[in-house]
């Protein structure tokens, strides 16, 4: 069992770590706390993820993927939880991917002013990113996250176990958010997964897994700690996404998974790093080689200038204006201020083109 802790004063909390915790849902918090427990989750997993810690509680089924995460499911939640008798010293479970938490901690936020919540995270994306943080969110008119909050819950409680029933895709797509925390902070996380990707992927060998797992909790606990609110250094995780999120939103969501745009995005920055004299052309040949064996998607149709026009809108950046977040090295981010708008189109030149522009 990994077990480690969110340091953020009063709203600290844990995060376990164990291969059949599952079994142990049941004893992981004190219900003698709460007057109330709910779960919300998904079908398919209610469906899939086989546990008897599904059937002991009032189960609230909202849509699956990103569908979920709206104001009018946000709603449907508080009205179901109403009528089941949920009142401010009830616990909501959140117990599912990244949609789930991210719905689970909004309605945790503003039912009655706000109540506890726990995650169970069932995604890897979920287990090394999404559950962890406090950001809170809903999508409105195609504009993701518009609207959220920050509320942490009271302790995650991660199985690998329950990746088994996790679609390979997904798992590929986790496994982006995994590379970035390699690329960012840890050179030794980075060379593991590279070297062993083809074996993790199909999760042969789940102590290996809890043990990523577990090492990009801490690095994700050390951002949030240090900067709750992601004005600061927490902003060094959002490596590779600025350029990702543009290209999620230029594809409306569809062609491409988050995973996906992640890959390319870090890919992009990684070339802005390169061309900036701050990471070393055998680095960035390393990045390029191994990102580009997972990537199995061609976007040489798309058109670099609208991809451009789309990352203004990322908020972040209208927050910090320029700011960027580069490599100096395989585990070592730095945030820069100097790129330009003809650097990121050139960026996005790259990575459309890749296979006709790398020497
Ligand atoms: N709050 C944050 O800090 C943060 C960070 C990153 C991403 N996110 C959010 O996370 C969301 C994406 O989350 P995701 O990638 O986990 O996808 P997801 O939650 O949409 O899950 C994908 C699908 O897999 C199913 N599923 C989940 N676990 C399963 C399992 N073990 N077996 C079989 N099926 C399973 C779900 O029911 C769903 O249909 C996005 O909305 C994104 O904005 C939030």
């Amino acid at each position: 069992m990994h077990q480690l802790e969110i340091n953020l004063n009063n709203n600290s909390y844990p995060i376990l770590i164990n291969k059949g915790i599952d079994k142990m849902l049941n004893n992981l918090f004190d219900k003698s706390n709460y007057s109330n427990i709910f779960i919300i989750t998904q079908q398919s997993i209610f469906d899939n993820v086989k546990n008897n810690f599904l059937s002991n509680y009032p189960t609230i089924i909202v849509d699956e993927n990103e569908a979920s995460k709206s104001v009018t499911t946000a709603e449907f939640v508080v009205q179901e939880l109403l009528k089941e008798g949920c009142d401010r010293e009830s616990l909501l479970i959140g117990f599912g991917g990244g949609t789930i938490t991210d719905l689970t901690g909004f309605v945790a936020s503003i039912f009655m002013r706000g109540i506890d919540h726990v995650f169970i995270p069932t995604t890897l994306l979920g287990m090394v990113d999404a559950s962890i943080g406090g950001k809170t969110a809903v999508n409105s008119n195609q504009v993701r996250n518009l609207i959220g909050t920050f509320k942490h819950p009271k302790g995650i409680y991660i199985d690998p176990l329950f990746l088994n029933t996790l679609p390979k895709k997904d798992i590929i797509d986790g496994f982006a958010e995994v590379i970035k925390y390699g690329l960012i902070v840890d050179m030794e996380l980075y060379n593991m997964v590279e070297s062993n990707f083809k074996e993790l992927i199909e999760l042969k060998d789940l102590n290996q897994i809890e043990t990523i797992i577990s090492k990009c909790c801490n690095h994700k606990a050390t951002f949030v700690a240090n900067d709750q609110f992601d004005y600061n250094e927490r902003m060094i995780l959002n490596f590779g996404h600025t350029i990702g999120h543009a290209l999620e939103s230029y594809f409306n969501y569809k062609k491409v998974t988050h995973g996906q745009a992640v890959y390319y995005g870090m890919m992009a920055a990684a070339f802005i790093s390169k061309k900036k004299g701050l990471l070393s052309g055998e680095k960035f040949n390393q990045i390029y080689t191994f990102i580009f064996s997972i990537l199995d998607l061609q976007i040489q149709d798309i058109d670099c200038n609208q991809v451009c026009k789309l990352i203004k809108y990322d908020k972040k950046r209208t927050k910090n204006k320029n700011y960027f977040i580069v490599l100096n090295d395989i585990g070592k981010a730095g945030i820069v201020k100097n790129v330009t708008t003809d650097d990121i189109k050139e960026a996005i030149t790259f990575i459309a083109n890749y296979e006709y522009s790398c020497n």
